[in-house]
């Protein structure tokens, strides 16, 4: 398979409403976007315009009311809970804005966590989350738990999590929200050279800078996708008040 040119997430015409009747909310209306292995793109729009639905959509954490969402080819509505939460572990990594670390582990136990769900060996999983933690330039970390990490080394533990083993599409929501701009920028490069090196990763982000590291971004509004562009064009649309 060429893995280059193959979507590793394909959404097409998908909308999500919560709520019934007089009180429904369309969160993201008929959205299609494209991604494939080694892009980076960004969302970027306003608070509840439908940024974490996109998100939730994309990682099988919820289901489009009407659409199709597939990861690496497989309809992600066609399966049953279980299938999909395999699915979800096995190709998709989530970076929270909060980390979401387990506080009672170290990071090479919270990186193993998700491949020992999986029924990866106790001993090949503390392999694999070393080399990911190794990637992610933490590996000296490896014993230590979250409580005695800064912002920026816990969002590089929560990172090679979600890369962990073979997963190939990496969604990171505000990743860099609570991180100061050093370290934010630090993080940005990690996600580059991860999709450099044949991730597909989509990031919520609102600041212009962090945006201007991927190769595309995405606008929404009131859950609409109103329109994509290159990073050039993307401070161009900011200026203009659009985003
Ligand atoms: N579980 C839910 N139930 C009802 N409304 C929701 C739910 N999740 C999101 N929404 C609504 O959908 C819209 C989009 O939300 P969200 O995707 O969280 O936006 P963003 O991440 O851009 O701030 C908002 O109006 C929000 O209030
Ligand atoms: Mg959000």
């Amino acid at each position: 398979m060429n893995a280059a040119n193959s979507p590793v997430l394909e959404i097409r015409n998908a909308s999500r409403v919560h709520g019934q009747g007089e009180r429904a909310v369309q969160a993201l209306a008929d959205a299609n976007l494209r991604i494939n292995a080694g892009e980076f793109v960004a969302i970027m729009g306003p608070s509840g315009s439908g940024k974490s639905t996109l998100l939730h959509l994309a990682g099988g954490l919820d289901i489009p009311t009407c659409g199709q969402v597939l990861v690496e080819g497989t309809d992600l509505a066609s399966l049953s809970i279980a299938r999909r939460a395999v699915i979800r572990r096995q190709s998709v990594g989530y970076v929270f804005q909060d980390f979401n670390l387990l506080p009672a582990l170290t990071a090479a136990e919270n990186v193993a966590f998700p491949l020992e769900l999986d029924g990866w060996q106790r001993k090949k999983a503390r392999q694999a989350a070393l080399a990911s933690l190794e990637e992610t330039g933490v590996a000296m970390l490896a014993d230590r738990r979250p409580e005695d990490m800064s912002g920026g080394q816990a969002q590089r533990v929560a990172i090679a999590r979600a890369l962990v083993g073979p997963r190939r599409l990496l969604l990171a929501d505000e990743p860099t929200g609570a991180l100061d701009s050093a370290t934010g920028t630090a993080i940005l490069r990690l996600l580059r050279e991860k999709a450099d090196n044949g991730a597909a990763v989509l990031m919520v982000t609102h600041e212009a800078r962090y945006a201007a590291w991927t190769d595309r971004t995405l606008f929404l509004r009131d859950g609409r996708i109103i329109d994509q562009s290159g990073p050039s064009d993307a401070s161009e649309l900011l200026a203009q008040g659009t985003a």
